[in-house]
């Protein structure tokens, strides 16, 4: 096996670090040789607070990772959250000089090039430039212009920016591993990437990954991303609700929600539960019904900012192909319920797919982002000879912060477009 068809990708989230190696086929299947998880250290509500906490976090997922596969990686695709993620439309366009040539791949670029925002301040810097429908000479709605004839050609990009002291500091932890971080995947692409199928992406679909500390919300339509959010809150707000009503350690609160929760008070019952609880009384009893009252709550809010979300991306209504529900807090039985009362609208929950070899306990929605930062890299870097040179190219003649997430992130995005 050659060091080139051998892929790893790493989601640094805020629960868990998980580290993928896999091998990809000729014909474009992916398969898992090793993983690794570790519980995450240094983070916070998707982004790194604590570099080297973290980075002995990815140390250790990595050589896990490393370990299982028997295959020692030097460079991987890396996972970005966190709500610093903004995610708005840009154009650009291009006036063709030769009418009655056919657009070529290269003129398609120069017009996804026009719409890459070079204003854009310091402090934030792109992650992906992903271009979403074309106009030819006015002519809207094209997915693909390649060898059409026209004078003018526009073309609607979905822009997706992140803060750069968090990437640089998520990269940091990455490169102190002695990892190269090869291209970094925002949260709304990876997601998307691993759990959703093309008719749910043509219809229209929202897609809420409910993580540790953030959650993703991203709408699909017309065959991709139309617009995505990155909210400060997940799972860990669920158990600091119930570590603060119940006066209890966070620990015990987790473990409660893990082993008692439900979001959904249709089908409690009247069962007590004994837990242990700060202050002198070593443990106290406490029903169910109160446990699931506060995670019902909590998921309650959480579905109503998700609808103001999607209202604010645009959308009148939800899109008709409802819900799809990934991220470990997906797990919590009845959220289903709550989300589909909450937004009217059918919903149900993805565990990762288009990975072979995953172990079955990564068949799980907490696993989602992870195995789409996997796909990502290997469907859209994978072959892109083109793009090794340019990475080379900008390697020689810039800093690697703005190689890997700024116009390389971006080249990428519009090779596989054109590509498709
Ligand atoms: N069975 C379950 N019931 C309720 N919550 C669960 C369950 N399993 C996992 N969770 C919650 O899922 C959360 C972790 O999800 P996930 O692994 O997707 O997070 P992450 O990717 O590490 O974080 P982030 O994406 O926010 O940076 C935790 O808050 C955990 O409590
Ligand atoms: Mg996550």
């Amino acid at each position: 096996m050659t060091k080139d068809i051998v892929h790893t990708a790493i989601d640094v989230g805020t629960s868990k670090v998980s580290t993928l190696i896999a091998h990809r086929h000729a014909n474009g299947d992916v398969d898992v040789l090793g993983v690794g998880i570790a519980p995450s250290e240094g983070l916070r509500k998707g982004v790194v607070v604590n570099i080297q906490e973290a980075q002995e976090a990815i140390r250790t997922s990595v050589a896990e990772a490393k370990r299982s596969a028997g295959v020692n990686p030097s460079s991987a695709y890396v996972g970005v959250s966190g709500s610093h993620i903004e995610v708005f439309p840009r154009w650009g366009s291009l006036r063709s000089l030769m009418y009655n040539a056919p657009l070529s791949p290269s003129e398609i670029d120069r017009a996804v090039d026009a719409a890459f925002p070079a204003e854009l301040p310091p402090e934030n810097q792109v992650l992906h430039l992903i271009p979403r429908l074309y106009a030819v000479d006015g002519l809207k709605g094209v997915r693909n212009p390649v060898g059409m004839h026209a004078q003018r050609l526009d073309v609607e990009t979905l822009c997706i920016v992140g803060q750069t002291a968090p990437i640089q500091n998520l990269v940091t932890a990455v490169e102190n591993t002695k990892i190269n971080v090869r291209a970094l995947v925002a949260s709304p692409v990876s997601t998307g990437e691993a759990s959703l199928s093309r008719d749910e992406k043509e219809m229209g679909v929202t897609l809420v990954d409910i993580g540790g500390g953030a959650t993703t919300v991203s709408v699909y339509q017309q065959g991709c991303l139309w617009n995505a959010a990155v909210l400060p809150l997940g799972g860990y707000q669920f158990t600091t609700d119930l570590a603060v009503a119940l006066n209890t350690p966070y620990d015990t609160a987790e473990e409660l929600k893990m082993r008692h929760g439900q979001a959904s008070l249709d089908t409690i019952d009247d069962e007590n539960v004994e837990i242990q609880a700060f202050g002198d009384r070593r443990t106290v009893r406490v029903e169910r019904r109160v446990i699931s009252r506060y995670l019902h709550d909590r998921a309650e809010e959480l579905f109503r900012l998700v609808g103001l979300k999607v209202k604010g991306f645009g959308f009148p209504a939800m899109p008709p192909a409802g819900i799809v529900l990934t991220g470990g807090g997906a797990n919590l039985p009845g959220i289903e319920r709550v989300a589909r009362r909450i937004l009217g609208t059918p919903v149900r929950t993805a565990d990762p797919v288009g990975v072979d070899g995953l172990p079955e306990g990564m068949l799980d929605p907490a696993y989602v982002a992870s195995a789409g930062v996997l796909l990502w890299g290997t469907r859209h870097l994978a072959s892109l000879d083109s793009v090794r040179k340019e990475e080379r190219r900008l390697n020689k003649t810039s800093g690697y912060a703005q190689n890997t997430t700024g116009p390389l992130s971006w080249l990428r995005e519009r090779v596989r477009k054109v590509a498709l």
